[in-house]
């Protein structure tokens, strides 16, 4: 068992705790994960450094949210027994290999970045820390300090990825080989648009959570926007442009194409529809609502996970930390003794 574990590719990837997660990270990647694994030693990141990027002065908030997180996790079906769960700022080795990766890393090649613009853009503020336009940086670190092969994310991320992919071939190249050159996974429906066919994000307020009940479910989608040139439920649709039958493609696959074509022949108005978006929805998260409860009521088992997977992954960063110092010959062996150097 444990030597099975030792030949399995490994993941990172994870989350900002801004919030509880909505169906769109559930299919840009959170789907993708639960099925990841099974097959690969995985590790889920809750990157708390992050949310200092653009909610500096809502610290507060952090725990609560890390917890809302962890249970939209747990509920979902990511499960501590078989991956590795942990928080971004209790790994200090994480802060020490993004000041060693933040001398490899440009400063056009930061502001090129387009998903840091964009963020910096949806932030509003007015102007951009050095932590906010070096966060890619921090990420890389993330991936590469568990020497990550693979990272999957949604669209969004792929640029981050990329420039995690540059560092890690820049440090080889220097030094020597101590990352993989990770690759990025993108899931199948990789964007699900919020309910005004934007970015489905928190503070669009266009999203549905996962926690979400069953009656906020049905209001909220009652409220998206459709097919903007139909107004008679007789009119004929164009559902390729309407948000909700992206929903039926995601939640409700078997009838989607019978839905596609009497939407195009105007013999399904959008009330209708809309009713049995929700109903699949609804029926797609009743389960995880189950679990939430059953979890909400256990704060056991997520302080396990927690105190489990930080032991882990403070294991693999030392050893990763030591590599990375040996190859760069920050050991000092002549200057230090043996015990201090490899403590970290
Ligand atoms: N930036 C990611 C997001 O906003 C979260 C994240 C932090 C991440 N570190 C990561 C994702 C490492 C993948 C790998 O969703």
């Amino acid at each position: 068992m444990n030597k099975d574990k030792e030949v399995k590719k490994r993941i990172l990837t994870g989350d900002r705790p801004t919030g509880p997660l909505h169906i769109g990270h559930y299919a840009g990647s959170l789907a993708n994960r639960v099925r990841l694994q099974d097959e690969y030693d995985c590790f889920f990141i809750i990157a708390d450094y992050q949310i200092l990027t653009d909610h500096l002065k809502e610290t507060e908030q952090t725990e609560p949210f890390i917890k809302q997180v962890l249970l939209d996790w747990l509920s979902i079906g990511l499960d501590p027994q078989k991956s590795t769960f942990f928080i971004q700022s209790q790994i200090p080795e994480i802060a020490e290999l993004t000041m060693y990766f933040s001398m490899m890393v440009t400063l056009a090649r930061l502001q090129r970045n387009p998903t840091v613009k964009e963020e910096f853009k949806a932030s509003r503020l007015p102007a951009m820390s050095y932590g906010f336009l070096g966060y890619p940086i921090s990420q890389a670190a993330d991936i590469l300090i568990v020497r990550s092969d693979l990272v999957p994310v949604g669209e969004d991320q792929l640029a981050h990825v990329e420039q995690t992919r540059e560092i890690a071939r820049t440090f080889n190249g220097i030094f020597r080989e101590v990352f993989p050159v990770p690759e990025a996974l993108v899931g199948e429906v990789s964007r699900l648009p919020g309910l005004d066919g934007q970015k489905m994000g928190k503070s669009r307020d266009n999203a549905i959570y996962l926690k979400d009940n069953p009656g906020e479910v049905r209001q909220k989608v009652n409220t998206a926007i459709t097919d903007p040139a139909r107004i008679k439920a007789t009119d004929k649709g164009h559902p390729h442009i309407c948000n909700i039958y992206k929903y039926h493609c995601a939640f409700n696959g078997e009838e989607a194409p019978e839905i596609e074509n009497r939407c195009r022949q105007g013999k399904i108005g959008c009330v209708v529809c809309k009713k049995k978006a929700a109903e699949k929805v609804n029926a797609f998260l009743d389960p995880i609502r189950e679990k939430r409860v059953f979890f909400e009521a256990r704060p056991s088992i997520i302080k396990e996970a927690l105190r489990e997977g930080y032991e882990k992954t403070l294991k693999e960063s030392r050893e990763t930390m030591n590599l990375v110092r040996e190859a760069m010959h920050f050991s000092y062996r002549d200057l230090l003794e043996g015990e201090k150097i490899v403590a970290g």
